[in-house]
């Protein structure tokens, strides 16, 4: 799951997912980066970690990293929450391997519509509740999509 900072949407995301995963007894290895290396170290947002404590998911233990070229190697999807972070990703990809593994999440739930979780760092409590509905959404979706009972 990669965002910019790594600090709002993919730490949730990868918070979500693990949560999901659990739930379903999957033995899937989840992770999250930015592309940007502006928070590495930092845990995330508080009002990120505020609003996934409100839906009984706990974030507050994880740290932000950059985006590697390891993770290519490392895992066999590669989630974009926007564009920009799409194009930043494919930009780094060596070859049609690589690049065939990346995406934009919310087309697991709106197929090739290519919709992109609004990034809520300068924006208000609401935007932050945006993105957990839009992430809670398009999760369930990878889980359906993947054939894996909910
Ligand atoms: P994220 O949000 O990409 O969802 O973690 C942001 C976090 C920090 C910044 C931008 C977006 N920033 O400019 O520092």
């Amino acid at each position: 799951m990669v965002c910019l900072g790594n600090i709002c949407r993919s730490p949730l995301a990868e918070g979500l997912l693990k949560k999901k995963i659990d739930a379903n007894a999957l033995d899937w290895t989840v992770d999250s980066c930015g592309t940007a290396d502006y928070h590495v170290g930092s845990p995330p947002d508080k009002r990120m970690i505020k609003i996934a404590a409100a839906f009984h998911t706990d974030i507050s233990n994880l740290r932000s990293r950059q985006f590697s070229l390891s993770d290519f190697e490392k895992f066999d999807l590669i989630y974009a929450m926007d564009k920009s972070n799409y194009r930043n990703i494919i930009e780094l990809a060596k070859n049609n391997y690589q690049r065939n593994k990346v995406h934009l999440l919310l087309n697991e739930w709106k197929f090739g519509q290519n919709l992109e979780v609004p990034d809520p760092y300068y924006g208000s409590e609401q935007d932050f509740i945006n993105v957990y509905n839009l992430l809670d959404e398009a999760l369930d979706s990878l889980l359906n999509n993947r054939n894996v009972k909910k």
